[in-house]
């Protein structure tokens, strides 16, 4: 949600902004914008910066740079924004900027108090061009401005409350980057003399590895020549140069046309990475290295709450499912945002265990520090390595699935379940599963990658069927048990990128309401491998075509009887039940793809969403 990009050093700074740019362009799209400083003086010109934005694509910014000739300079500034204070407009996107004090700033996250701000910023004479929080920003510290640029960014930041990662620089200190962050990740790449600054690794590690993953209220000051950490009091904070982890191969595209088809396919090696050396199948149990400081704790557990947004959410509902099924313990996912707002009770043993893909999104801190400030023990289930919420818990399992570009999550969601159920076995095994019954699920978890490889190999299938349905604009996804939450992500996925509204529901409560909105044709994807349910699902298909809808069936292979009871199958290989999500929804990921290519858009950027969702 916003990207942010800057770079102090010897080099022409444009270039490789606009190239950090396109790396962050998952974060929002809706516009985008640069600002350079030019130190070359000559008569009465001093150093100045020249900015240039547009709505749009980080691409119209290219357009637009090209048609003014470029940017000179070797400090800079660069932001991708997605909205959230005034529309989507060339006045409202960043670097914003105080004319009088010739600051400039980018900003990713939302100023909470900024209409107080402004209104004391106008009684001072400001004159605002924008609907933003982010110039209210740019004035305030302005406003704040002696000479001195760090510490008018730390006096300003003591005024605001919210969420903030910036970079600001000013036309009177050419050789000064100052950059901060609350609530909003933001990275410091250390090079040779030369310094990029980014909202996450992608944009970095093309120019340097050795990374200052920045905690909350630092503030950073940065010159060619080094740099310094400091509170928004001015107090020295020490710091830690660590190694940045992300190969530059895994965030190409390649040879695929879109992030989400690459992602997609990448579902057997990023599981096998993810499994590998934390199932020891002679011993009959599951390694968390992560978790053996607090294996006592998980045995002991009274209550697990599993929250999240989104498709982490639908993961942890999964994870719900297996916890209590296999491990015994009363478990529950809730949505981060209402968690957090319902004055939640902890009780001893209570467990939160955080699901995310980035680490970063805001609702589900929230619910996490909420948790925890409560009393309960936090785990995260997280992708990205250093970010917030794999600092802010109390230990964690990562995915290891790689980094995932495409807005829609895919490896991500598997990655997520794979963990949780890694989660489960771990905690079942060293309460009552005997390790031969552990060992008997083991080997059949390790199995999951191939068999994914299996379904990927009927793409063509999957794309014929959704060919067929392509034009319909209602759909409902319908399942049962632990395929209930994998119905929810695949309407999920089939909304987010073909815009095509999709309900997801437990098959059983279709006929308390949705029944009314079947109608001739209306596409119906019914979950239905072979498990506990699949009788009661068989009914509720025959409900659905009694009113004249068309089934697509996700099926156990081998199962040749349902044929005859619905218009299209897609088939998975059989394991038991409480594996399956991790194959069911596949077919559900590449029908969502497919009917995007199909319907004309834009797969990896869908409109008005972002990857990561750092305001609440
Ligand atoms: C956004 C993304 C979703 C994602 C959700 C949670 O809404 O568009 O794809 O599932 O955030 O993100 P997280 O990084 O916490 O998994």
């Amino acid at each position: 949600m916003c990207g942010i990009v800057a770079y102090i050093g010897t080099k022409q700074a444009q270039n490789l902004l606009v190239e950090g740019l396109k790396r962050l362009e998952y974060r929002g799209y809706d516009s985008a914008g640069i600002a350079i400083l030019d130190a070359s003086v000559s008569g009465s010109r001093s150093p100045h910066i020249n900015i240039t934005r547009a709505v749009g694509r980080v691409s119209a910014l290219e357009d637009r740079l090209e048609q003014i000739g470029g940017l000179r300079g070797t400090l800079g500034l660069a932001h991708t924004r997605w909205a959230t204070h005034g529309g989507v407009c060339e006045a409202n996107a960043h670097p914003h900027k105080d004319d009088k004090s010739g600051i400039y700033l980018v900003h990713n996250g939302i100023i909470e108090n900024y209409s107080a701000l402004k209104i004391y910023l106008e009684e001072k004479g400001h004159k605002f061009t924008s609907e933003t929080d982010t110039e209210v920003l740019s004035m305030l510290i302005g406003e704040l401005y002696e000479g001195d640029l760090e510490a008018a960014v730390q006096g300003a930041l003591r005024e605001v409350t919210g969420a903030y990662a910036i970079a600001v620089i000013c036309d009177k200190e050419p050789d000064t980057l100052v950059v901060a962050r609350k609530g909003s990740p933001l990275i410091v790449g250390v090079g040779d003399k030369e310094f990029v600054v980014a909202s996450d690794a992608s944009a970095i590690v093309a120019h340097t590895t050795q990374a200052v993953t920045l905690d909350d209220y630092n503030v950073v000051k940065i010159t060619r020549d080094g740099f310094r950490t400091s509170d928004i009091h001015n107090a020295t904070v020490s710091h830690k140069v660590t190694q940045l982890e992300l190969d530059l191969d895994a965030i190409e595209l390649g040879d695929y046309s879109h992030y989400m088809l690459k992602e997609i396919n990448e579902q057997p090696r990023s599981l096998r990475n993810c499994f590998r050396g934390r199932i020891d199948q002679r011993e009959g149990k599951i390694v968390l290295g992560g978790l053996t400081t607090y294996a006592k704790e998980l045995v002991k557990a009274r209550r697990i709450i599993l929250t999240g947004q989104g498709t982490a959410l639908h993961a942890a509902m999964i994870g719900e499912y297996i916890i209590e099924d296999l491990a015994k313990v009363p478990a529950v996912a809730e949505y981060a945002s209402e968690f957090r707002y319902r004055n939640p009770i902890i009780e001893d043993g209570t467990i939160v265990v955080a699901v995310s893909q980035s680490g970063e999104t805001a609702d589900t801190l929230a619910a996490l520090y909420e948790a925890r400030d409560r009393g309960a023990l936090s785990l995260g289930v997280v992708n990205v390595v250093g970010s917030t919420i794999s600092r802010d818990t109390d230990a964690g399992v990562y995915l290891r699935v790689g980094p995932e570009i495409g807005v829609a999550s895919t490896k991500a969601f598997t990655g997520q379940v794979a963990v949780l159920t890694m989660i489960a076995l771990f905690m079942a095994r060293r309460r009552f599963m005997s390790a031969d019954q552990c060992a008997d699920l083991l080997k059949v978890l390790d199995t999951i990658p191939e068999k994914i490889e299996r379904i990927l190999e009927q793409d063509d299938v999957v794309r014929k069927v959704t060919q067929k349905y392509v034009e319909r604009d209602n759909w409902l996804f319908l399942g049962r048990g632990y395929n209930y939450p994998t119905a929810l992500e695949g309407a999920l996925k089939l909304k987010e990128i073909s815009y095509i509204h999709a309900e997801g529901m437990p098959a059983a409560e279709m006929k308390h309401g949705p029944i009314a909105l079947i109608n001739e044709g209306m596409p119906a994807v019914f979950i239905a491998n072979r498990g506990r349910q699949y009788d009661k699902v068989m009914s509720n298909i025959a409900e659905v075509r009694a009113r004249g809808g068309h089934v697509i069936a996700v099926a156990t292979e081998g199962d040749e009887q349902i044929k005859n009871h619905c218009q299209d199958v897609l088939y998975v290989p059989e394991v038991p039940e409480c594996l399956s999500p991790m194959l069911t929804v596949i077919p559900l990921q590449l029908m969502a793809y497919h009917a995007a290519v199909m319907r004309g858009h834009d797969v990896d950027k869908p409109r008005n969403l972002a990857k990561s969702v750092t305001v609440e």
